[in-house]
Order: C-alpha cells, then sequence, then structure tokens
C-alpha cells in the first residue's frame, strides 16, 4: 500500500540539460508535472525559456539558465546558480547531445569527432562531476543519461546514418554509466543509461534531414520503419515514463543499467 506516490518528485530540484527542444524538453515537462522543481539548461537559452514557460503555463516549478555543457567554466556557472537559487539538485538528466553529418570513418572530418565528443561525452562526465558533490550532501540522487542504440549496436544500410563519432560518445555513456554507478552506490546516488531508438520530431540531424528530398526523406523513413520491429519511430513524450520512473523513488533498487527504448530495435 502506499504506492501511489512512488512517482512523484514534489520538493526536489531536477537540471535537464538541452531542455530547449526535442527529448529534453518533454523530461522536463514530465518531471515538472510530477512535482519536481526543473531547472532547464541548454545553449539555446530561448528555447530553454520557452520549456520554462510551458511548465509554469501548467502550473509547474521551472527556471530557464544557459549552459554549454562541454565548456568547464559554463557548466560550473550553472551549477554556482542552481547552488544559489536551490541550495541542492536530486536529479540529473544528461541529455544535450548532437550528432554530426552522415560520414564514414575515413571521411569523419577530426573537427566533427572533438566537437561530437565535447558535447556527448565530456559534456556528461562535466555536468555529472559538478552534479556528484551536490547529491552527496543531500544524501541522494538520480542522474540518468541519454546514451542511444548507436551505442549498443552498428547500423550501416548502406550509408552512413549513425556514425562512428556518434556511435563511440554513446557507448563511451554506457560505460560511464555503468562504472558511476557503481562508484556513488553506496552513497545512495544512482546513475543509470536510456538507450533511445529513433525518435522523430526532434531536431538531431536536422540541417541533414532538412536537405534531402521529399522522396528521400519517404525512403529513409520507410527504411527506418522496416527496421523497428514494432514498425514505427518513437516521438520524445514516449519517453517520459521511462524517464519519471528512473528519476523516483519507484526505482530505488535500479542502478548502473542501460534501458533500451527503442521498438524492439536492440533486440533483434
Ligand atoms: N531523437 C532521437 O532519435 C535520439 C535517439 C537516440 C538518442 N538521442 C539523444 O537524445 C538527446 C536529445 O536529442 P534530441 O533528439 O532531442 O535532439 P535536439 O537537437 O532536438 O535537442 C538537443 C538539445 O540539446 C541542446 N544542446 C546541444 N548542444 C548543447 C550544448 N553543448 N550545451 C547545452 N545544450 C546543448 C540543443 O540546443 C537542443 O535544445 C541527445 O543526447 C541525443 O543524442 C536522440
Amino acid at each position: 500500500m502506499g504506492f501511489e506516490t512512488i512517482f512523484r518528485m514534489d520538493g526536489r530540484v531536477a537540471l535537464v540539460t538541452g531542455a530547449g527542444f526535442g527529448i529534453g524538453r518533454s523530461l522536463a515537462q514530465g518531471l515538472a508535472e510530477y512535482g519536481a522543481h526543473v531547472i532547464c539548461a541548454d545553449r539555446d537559452l530561448p528555447g530553454a525559456e520557452e520549456t520554462t514557460a510551458m511548465i509554469l503555463d501548467a502550473g509547474g516549478v521551472a527556471d530557464a539558465i544557459f549552459v554549454d555543457v562541454a565548456q568547464t567554466q559554463s557548466v560550473d556557472g550553472l551549477f554556482g546558480e542552481i547552488a544559489r537559487m536551490t541550495g541542492k539538485l536530486d536529479i540529473l538528466i544528461n541529455n544535450a547531445g548532437i550528432s554530426t553529418g552522415p560520414k564514414r570513418l575515413h571521411e569523419l572530418a577530426i573537427e566533427d569527432w572533438d566537437r561530437l565528443m565535447g558535447i556527448n561525452l565530456r559534456g556528461v562526465f562535466l555536468c555529472s562531476r559538478a552534479a556528484i558533490p551536490m547529491m552527496l550532501e543531500g544524501g541522494s540522487g538520480s542522474i540518468i543519461n541519454i546514451a542511444s542504440i548507436a551505442g549498443l549496436v552498428g547500423y550501416y544500410p548502406g550509408s552512413a546514418r549513425l556514425c562512428a563519432n556518434y556511435a563511440a560518445s554513446k557507448a563511451g555513456v554506457i560505460g560511464l554509466t555503468r562504472q558511476v554507478a557503481i562508484e556513488y552506490a553506496r552513497d545512495g546516488i544512482r546513475v543509470n543509461a536510456i538507450a533511445p531508438g529513433w525518435h522523430g520530431g526532434t531536431r538531431l540531424g536536422g540541417a541533414r534531414l532538412a536537405a534531402l528530398s521529399p522522396e528521400e526523406l519517404a525512403r529513409l523513413e520507410k527504411m527506418i520503419n522496416d527496421r523497428i520491429p514494432m514498425g514505427h519511430r518513437g516521438v520524445p513524450d514516449d519517453l517520459v515514463g521511462l524517464a519519471i520512473y528512473l528519476a523516483s523513488s519507484a526505482s530505488s533498487y535500479v542502478t548502473g543499467q542501460v534501458i533500451g527504448h527503442d521498438g524492439g530495435w536492440s533486440a533483434e
């Protein structure tokens, strides 16, 4: 008995990076609906402000703060501001991420490797490194890293879609998740990863998709949908339930796990 409230996060402070659009926006809204005070952080500050306004309009509590997760000083600034504003942090969702152009490895620009790693992997390290002391002080915490099926399996349907830099960064996030989960398991800090498959309606790879003709786009969509056991892509809101589960006390004995959210993609 008393299970009705295990998903509630009233009184908890949650930071979502990359909350200015896409998956981060949905997760920020979901956490706020379940009672958390959500810090929406993004290098797209107007986007983060828009997410915050949506949460406030719905009766939730949120603030928008600029961050570039790849930059140490910017991350320090973000956590300094959170400490001043709320004095604590209970939940961190490392969601900010990018992809670069569709290239096979020998064509991949070194600049694209470094830029992507800086955001997708270094960013997760920097934000987790800054969050953990606050969580240790509070005696508990939940960190959720948004990885990808690209960190679990390769995919090459005759052209580069999930590029090696992206796959390597997400596999890195998965390794980091497992290691950090074990390091802090006795401190009440849980660390888990979500590995999403394809979710439409976001800006990931947006410029590349915008360059495709309607026929090319339709062909690509069909190819991807045919590969997914469920036969269709997800949307960002589909991820909210899993994030709430991992962020809340509902998952109090779950740590170091990587949970696919992919319509069955990684099961094949
Ligand atoms: N959409 C998918 O199909 C999919 C699948 C697997 C994993 N993911 C992962 O989910 C996460 C969110 O992706 P999305 O699809 O919502 O993409 P998106 O581009 O719609 O949103 C990403 C957000 O992150 C922000 N961001 C980018 N770089 C940043 C930085 N250096 N500092 C702070 N904020 C930054 C962007 O401004 C944007 O608001 C990413 O980590 C992505 O790799 C997405």
